[in-house]
């Protein structure tokens, strides 16, 4: 364990247990926030990463939470608060990914996908505003908000809806609030899929590789510390939306 310094802030992160999630709220706490870990089912590698944070010499608490839940999903912010009343960073990470074209896509799957994707980071980002005199906010979007596919239609919509809600809150929550946006690409294979079949897919791209990571939280943290850029959306995928 580190001596711990005076925090940057705190940081709220969406699906923050494990995978992309983790990864950035570890880079966040290695560069100085305390964190706020949400998670649903997750419970071990929460704790994992949990521990992993307090390593760094940062607070970490974990935060259970259902975004397909309304109430429960309101409740989010006002509980972070209590526990670190210096919230000053959400990143809206968490995300449901399931197949289904125009025809193949039943109400459920539709609402899971807009409740999980979209409505969560909306009313967070209204929460987060209301409560958070100063701060910065950052959407995890995908390549796909530049184009359409057809075979992951609630979800290809549902972020490109949390883009546009991106740039409409950068505008309303000026100067006090920064809205930013990173759209990743082929960074790590679905639960349970197979890096293989990416890095197959990932010859088609103009970079010919797949991305990691590192290569996203480096987004995130130039997002973070540039004072100067509000509704903006980087590409971290090889070139796939060109
Ligand atoms: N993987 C990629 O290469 C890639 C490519 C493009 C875009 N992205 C975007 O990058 C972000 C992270 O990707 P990922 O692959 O690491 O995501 P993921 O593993 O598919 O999902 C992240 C987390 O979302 C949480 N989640 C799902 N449904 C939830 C609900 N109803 N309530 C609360 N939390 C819920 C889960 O938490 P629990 O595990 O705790 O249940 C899960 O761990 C996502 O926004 C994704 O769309 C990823």
């Amino acid at each position: 364990m580190t001596a711990m310094s005076t925090p940057k802030g705190a940081a709220l992160v969406t699906g923050g247990a494990r995978r992309i999630g983790a990864a950035m709220a570890r880079a966040l706490a290695q560069s100085g926030y305390d964190i706020a870990l949400h998670y649903l089912a997750s419970a071990e590698s929460a704790e994992r990463t949990a521990a992993e944070i307090e390593e760094l010499g940062r607070r970490c608490r974990l935060f259970r939470c259902d975004l397909d839940d309304h109430p429960e999903m309101t409740d989010l912010i006002p509980s972070v608060r209590k526990h670190f009343s210096h919230l000053n960073v959400l990143i809206n990470n968490a995300s449901v990914f399931e197949r289904g074209t125009l025809a193949g896509t039943g109400r459920d799957l539709f609402e899971r996908h807009f409740n999980v994707n979209f409505k969560a980071p909306f009313f967070l980002t209204q929460a987060f505003a209301e409560g958070c005199a100063q701060g910065q906010i950052i959407n995890i979007l995908d390549t796909r908000v530049s184009r359409s596919d057809p075979h992951h239609a609630a979800y290809t919509l549902s972020k490109k809806a949390l883009l546009d809600l991106t740039r409409m809150a950068a505008r309303e929550l000026g100067p006090a609030i920064r809205v930013n946006g990173v759209s990743p690409g082929m960074i790590l294979p679905p639960p349970g899929g197979v890096m293989d079949e990416l890095e197959r897919r990932s010859a088609g791209l103009p970079l010919k590789r797949t991305g990691n990571t590192a290569n996203l939280v480096a987004a995130v943290l130039f997002l973070l510390d540039n004072p100067f850029v509000t509704g903006e959306c980087i590409y971290v995928d090889g070139g796939e939306h060109l």
